[in-house]
């Protein structure tokens, strides 16, 4: 069956998304297009660690999201995403946090539509590499479709093919970027009547879809669906991916051996990046379960001791007394 790529995308989170979640995320689900976490421009190009920051190890399919708004810089970026393997680079538009907001990217560049066109002209044109925009539906607290509609007008003029819109408006003072994920009220109407508008475009649907039973339907009414804090709350769901969503007959096998197989890979990278930014993927899970003391503090003593094999059986055995429900 021929079905979309992006049906079902997980979506790119600062401080998650990281190479070390998307194994896991690729463990869990053989399918689902991947993000990474947001890279600055400026990072990309000129961090000491950018390997560890963009290193893909063929996780595919994964778009490499970037920030930054000087076209130039944003054309160098996307020949850094093809020579590291990537499927796409995404350029950020979404993001209301007023570090980024004072770098002149993110959300703020909905304001500066030719600005977008030309940065992402300048990337389509410089490498062979899918290029895509991440964006919000408006700026403020009113909305406002025609601002929308001539924002993506412009946009995809630069020859993109691919938005994925979290529809919401982002509102850049006085809300914070946590509450920028909830405050400003969803409205997946202006997905549907862009489409309409566009339908060569494929517009992937973001935000707010925090279960199953939403996301399903949603995924049959829109080109894809972007889901960002369910998996960051519990990767587990990927499991259920490659059957619902891509009709795959093979369902991941929900077993210890996901567990090991993530230690093997994190074992060989122990001392090239912090213990916590190796865990995490699993800790939330672990981590946001009531009544859960015990493990926490046991966990937080071994992690400090870098003892990873204590650390793998502790998670081993927690698994087995099957005290995460792992039925969605
Ligand atoms: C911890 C966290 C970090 C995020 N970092 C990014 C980011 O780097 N780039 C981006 O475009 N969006 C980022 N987002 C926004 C998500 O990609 C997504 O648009 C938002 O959470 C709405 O989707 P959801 O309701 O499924 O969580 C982040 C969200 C969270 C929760």
């Amino acid at each position: 069956m021929n079905i979309n790529p992006r049906k079902f995308c997980v979506a790119p989170m600062m401080g998650f998304t990281t190479p070390y979640a998307r194994k896991l995320y690729r463990i869990l689900s053989k399918r689902a297009f991947l993000f990474t976490e947001m890279v600055p421009s400026k990072t990309m190009l000129y961090s000491k660690t950018r390997n560890l920051i963009i290193e893909n190890n063929s996780e595919n399919s994964v778009a490499l999201q970037v920030g930054g708004a000087e076209p130039n810089e944003l054309a160098e970026c996307a020949k850094i995403a093809k020579n590291y393997n990537y499927n796409e680079i995404n350029l950020n538009v979404g993001c209301p946090s007023k570090a980024v907001q004072k770098g002149g990217f993110g959300a703020y560049l909905m304001n500066e539509k030719v600005l977008v066109r030309n940065c992402l002209e300048a990337m389509v044109e410089s490498a062979d590499i899918e290029v895509s925009i991440k964006c919000r539906i408006g700026i403020g607290k009113e909305f406002n479709y025609d601002f929308f509609c001539d924002f993506i007008d412009e946009v995809i003029k630069s020859g993109i093919s691919i938005v994925y819109v979290h529809a919401r408006n982002a509102i850049l003072t006085g809300l914070t970027t946590k509450n920028n994920r909830t405050v400003p009220p969803l409205n997946y109407d202006f997905v549907t009547r862009i489409k309409k508008e566009y339908p060569y475009v494929q517009f992937i649907l973001n935000g707010g879809i925090d279960s199953i039973e939403k996301a399903l339907p949603l995924s049959r009414i829109y080109d894809g669906i972007m889901i960002g804090r369910l998996i960051q709350n519990n990767p587990f769901f990927l499991s259920n991916v490659d059957h619902l969503f891509y009709k795959t007959t093979t369902e991941t096998k929900f077993n210890e051996k996901i567990i090991i197989e993530y230690f093997q890979y994190i074992n060989e990278r122990l001392y090239k990046d912090s213990m916590f930014r190796l865990l995490s993927p699993l800790l939330n899970i672990f981590f946001g379960l009531p009544n859960n003391k015990k493990f926490k503090t046991e966990i937080q003593s071994v992690i400090k001791n870098r003892k990873i094999d204590e650390i793998k059986s502790l998670f081993l055995q927690f698994f087995d007394k099957k005290q995460v429900n792992f039925n969605f």
